[in-house]
């Protein structure tokens, strides 16, 4: 394979790929559990204004950074800022991959547990879902194995070529999930006691605020997005000339977004309805935690015609939204090894899968441990990255420069007030304001 940069070609597979990135476990895991942690309807409240306001600015910013340098993460700071600290935003970001690698690779083991367990038909019998997902926690071994599977499935993808692998796996399993996740979402609500779980999702009860709350909704936003990291950096330096950014982060944005509240309206409709325990319901929720999505939908496929089909097909497909977006996150690592040390793609690949197995094992084995490393990467290294990319294109990047590449030099129309705007948003409300949540939902 020739090592020069290819670039998407079609645009529905640019948008594919970026939201193939976004659109992940961070959608159908992670969110239905921080929104359980989040007191439900206000978290989703402030998670929509993060991504309004921090998430579509950062991901063109994004977008424009890697278009502009046409390099890896770390060498697009270093291309547009040479001799600056800028180049240490990009190498937060390699760094906040990796650390993401090392426990997310481990639930897409889980996914891919479920999966084998659907297909086999052993999950259709299990009649306990909290003791049966206990008993894969507490085998490291079973863990372990997954995980590299796994992880090596991902490495085979980015051996396989940008075009070819990214692309084309992200346009067919997306629209498939996603009428998954519709047909889900109507039997979940359908469910006899299903409202009061509608009612934790859409209608706010300000005595659940917490001080976290800003932060937990910003990591999360950050998280599900792809952006703080430099991932959309590496997407945006594959794009073509005439890709329009803000269209492109808006699609992404709202796919993304429809997915995680889809994944909401399947969990928490399917909790209350399925609870045997009514008046704690909320507290198993959070105390479920991580294990949310793999205990109380297991429930819900039972209440299904054909439940193992359904299951199957769910847990196939959710491994393969998984994929895309650890595709991504592996994409951003190897190539910055690669570019920036000259190691072969090959070779690359391969350094950065056996570190990754290492990061996972330790995770698997030690609950702190992968907690340590959710916590960290999107509620601290997410949000210092999207702090620094703002700010380096709102304060360092030429103004007349970030103009030409918005408007793909001048062949696309904006009004004059929609780019003060847009410069505004990055030099003072987002930086300011990120600032003041991450301080504050820190002391908190
Ligand atoms: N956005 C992915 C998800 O929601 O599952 C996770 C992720 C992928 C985070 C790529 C960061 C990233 F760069």
């Amino acid at each position: 394979m020739n090592d020069k940069r290819v670039t998407f070609v079609s645009k529905i597979g640019i948008v594919a790929a970026a939201a193939g990135s976004a659109v992940g476990l961070g959608n159908i895991w992670r969110f239905p559990s921080q929104t359980a942690d989040g007191g439900g309807a206000l978290f989703i409240l402030v998670y929509l204004g993060c991504i309004l306001f921090f998430g579509i600015p950062l991901m063109v910013s994004e977008f424009m950074i890697g278009r502009a340098a046409r390099a890896n993460t770390a060498g697009a700071f270093h291309k547009l800022a040479p001799g600056t600290p800028w180049k240490w935003v990009g190498r937060l970001g390699v760094l906040t991959g990796f650390v993401i690698l090392g426990f997310y690779m481990v639930v897409c083991g889980w996914t891919l547990d479920y999966f084998f367990q659907s297909l086999s038909g052993s999950l259709h019998r299990v009649t306990d879902f909290s003791e049966n997902f206990n008993n894969l926690l507490y085998s490291p071994l079973r863990q372990i194995g997954w995980m590299i599977l796994f992880t090596l499935l991902t490495a085979f993808f980015i051996l396989s070529g940008v075009k070819k692998g990214i692309e084309q796996s992200s346009k067919i399993m997306m629209p498939l999930l996603f009428l998954l996740l519709i047909i889900l979402a109507v039997r979940s609500v359908l469910l006899e006691g299903s409202a009061q779980g509608l009612n934790f999702l859409f209608k706010p009860d300000l005595a659940q605020v917490k001080p976290t709350l800003f932060l937990d909704a910003m990591g999360q936003a950050f998280f599900s997005l792809s952006i703080g990291m430099g991932c959309m950096i590496t997407y945006g330096s594959y794009f073509n000339n005439n890709t329009h950014f803000l269209k492109t982060a808006v699609h992404v944005s709202l796919l993304d977004t429809l997915v995680a509240i889809l994944a909401g309206v399947i969990i928490f409709p399917s909790a209350f309805a399925l609870t045997t325990n009514p008046g704690t319901v909320v507290d198993e929720l959070v105390a479920g935690g991580p294990g949310l999505l793999f205990i109380t939908l297991p429930g819900l496929f039972n209440q299904m015609p054909a439940s193992m089909v359904w299951a199957t097909l769910f847990f196939c497909l959710l491994s393969l939204a998984a994929l895309t977006s650890t595709i991504s996150l592996m994409e951003v690592v190897t190539v910055y090894i690669h570019e920036e040390y000259r190691i072969s793609r090959r070779k690359s690949t391969l350094l950065v899968t056996a570190a990754v197995v290492m990061l996972g094992t330790i995770s698997s084995i030690s609950a702190p441990f992968f907690q340590l490393l959710d916590i960290a990467s999107a509620k601290i290294m997410l949000p210092i990255g999207g702090l620094f990319i703002s700010l380096f294109v709102g304060w360092y990047l030429d103004k007349g420069m970030v103009y030409a590449e918005l408007t793909n030099e001048g062949t696309l129309q904006f009004s004059t007030g929609f780019l003060k705007t847009y410069i505004f948003l990055l030099r003072y409300v987002a930086p300011v304001a990120m600032l003041a949540i991450f301080i504050y939902g820190l002391a908190g």
